[in-house]
C-alpha cells in the first residue's frame, strides 16, 4: 500500500511519526518522499566513485531482505549503501545488525542522521568506505545495487566470506556464478546467491561398511563427479552443494541407491547416509589433499561479460533515474 504524505511537511517532522507508525508505513511513505533531508538532499543519478547513487524502492528492498532469509542474528552489509534503506529496513522489519559501507561521505551522514530518526542507531552503522579496500568478511548477508562488472570485481571477496553467507543483488547478476534463486517486480531483477563451501577434490569415503573415494569438480556451487569402490566407478547422483550443506546419492556396490545428506567444514564431510529399510547411519569422508580454492578453477568472465551488461546496467539506470523524477 502506498501512503500519500501531505508535501509542505518537512521531513524532520515526518519521520519520528513515520517511526511510531511502524515500518510499512514508513517505508511507503518514505517512497513519496524527496530523498534526503533538510542538512542535505542528494540527487538521484548523482555522481558516485565506481557507480551513480540510485535508491532501491522499497519493496525491492524487503523482497531482497526476504530472498536472505535475514534473522535477527545476522550481520547484513549493504556495499555502497546510498542513504542507508537497506540496512535500515535489516533492521527495522528483520532485528538484524546492519553496516553500510558507502564512499559519499554526506550520504555517510544522511544516513546515520536517517538512522537515529528511525530508532535503530544502535543496530546500524555506516562507514566512510571503498567496498574494494574494506574487510566485510563477518557479514552473513550481503546486499548490493551497483553494476554487473563491479559485481564480477568483488567475486574475490564474496568467496572469501564464510560458506553459506547469502548475497542479494538488486537488478545485475554475477556472470558465470548463476544465481540460487531469482526474483522479478517492480521492473527489477532480484539474484540470491549461497557463497559456496569448497567441495572439490578427492575424498576418502566411510559410510558403515562402505569404503569408496569421492572425486568431486566444482563450478562456483555445481558439482559433478564419481565415486570409486575397487574397481567400480559410478556417478555422484544429483549432488547439491547449498553453502555447507552438500547432498548427494550414490549407487553402492550392493546396487542399492543411497541418499547422503553431509556437511562441509574445511576437509571433513560429516552427515548421515539414509538407505531403504535401514536407520539413518553416519558417515564421514576426508580430504587428504588441500583443494584448489574456488576462483582459481572458475572460467574468468569478467572480460565477455563487458559490452552487453554494461548496455543493459546503463539502460536500467536511466530509466530508474527516469522514473524518479517523473511526478508520482
Ligand atoms: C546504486 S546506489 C545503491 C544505494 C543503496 N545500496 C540502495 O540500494 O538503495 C550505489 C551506491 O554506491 C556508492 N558507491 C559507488 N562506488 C563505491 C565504492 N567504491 N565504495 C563504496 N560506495 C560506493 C554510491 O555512492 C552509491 O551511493
Amino acid at each position: 500500500m502506498t501512503t500519500a504524505l501531505p508535501v509542505d511537511l518537512s521531513r524532520r517532522s515526518v519521520l519520528p511519526l513515520l517511526a511510531a507508525a511502524g515500518l510499512a508505513l514508513t517505508s511507503a511513505a518514505m517512497a513519496q518522499q524527496p530523498p534526503g533531508d533538510e542538512v542535505y538532499r542528494p540527487l538521484v543519478g548523482q555522481e558516485g566513485k565506481d557507480v551513480i547513487w540510485v535508491p532501491t524502492p522499497d519493496v525491492v528492498v524487503m523482497r531482497m531482505l526476504q530472498m536472505a532469509e535475514v534473522k535477527p542474528d545476522d550481520l547484513v552489509v549493504d556495499l555502497g549503501s546510498g542513504d542507508g534503506k537497506i540496512a535500515i529496513a535489516a533492521a527495522r522489519s528483520f532485528g538484524a545488525t546492519a553496516r553500510g559501507l558507502e564512499y559519499n561521505p554526506d550520504l555517510v551522514s544522511l544516513s546515520q542522521r536517517i538512522a537515529r530518526q528511525a530508532g535503530v542507531a544502535d543496530k546500524v552503522s555506516f562507514e566512510h568506505a571503498d567496498i574494494f579496500v574494506t574487510d566485510f568478511s563477518k557479514a552473513t548477508v550481503v546486499t548490493m545495487y551497483l553494476l554487473p562488472q563491479l559485481n564480477l570485481k568483488l567475486r574475490p571477496q564474496l568467496f572469501a566470506l564464510a560458506p553459506g553467507t547469502r548475497v542479494v543483488s538488486h537488478s545485475f547478476s554475477m556472470g558465470e556464478w548463476l544465481p540460487d534463486e531469482k526474483a522479478r517486480l517492480n521492473n527489477a531483477d532480484v539474484f540470491l546467491w549461497r557463497v559456496p563451501a569448497n567441495a572439490s577434490g578427492s575424498w576418502q569415503l566411510v559410510a558403515g561398511a562402505v569404503n569408496g573415494r569421492l572425486n568431486l569438480t566444482q563450478k562456483f556451487q555445481v558439482l559433478s563427479g564419481e565415486a570409486l569402490f575397487g574397481d567400480l566407478r559410478t556417478s555422484v547422483v544429483q549432488p547439491v552443494l547449498s553453502g555447507a550443506g552438500l547432498n548427494f546419492q550414490l549407487r553402492e556396490p550392493g546396487g542399492q541407491l543411497a541418499r547422503y545428506e553431509g556437511r562441509v567444514t574445511g576437509n571433513r564431510i560429516v552427515g548421515l547416509v539414509h538407505r531403504a529399510g535401514q536407520a539413518p547411519l553416519p558417515f564421514e569422508a576426508v580430504r587428504d589433499v588441500d583443494p584448489v580454492p574456488l576462483l582459481l578453477q572458475q572460467h574468468d568472465d569478467t572480460a565477455a561479460a563487458a559490452p552487453q551488461r554494461v548496455a543493459h546496467a546503463q539502460r536500467h539506470i536511466e530509466r530508474r533515474r527516469a522514473g524518479a523524477m517523473s511526478p508520482r
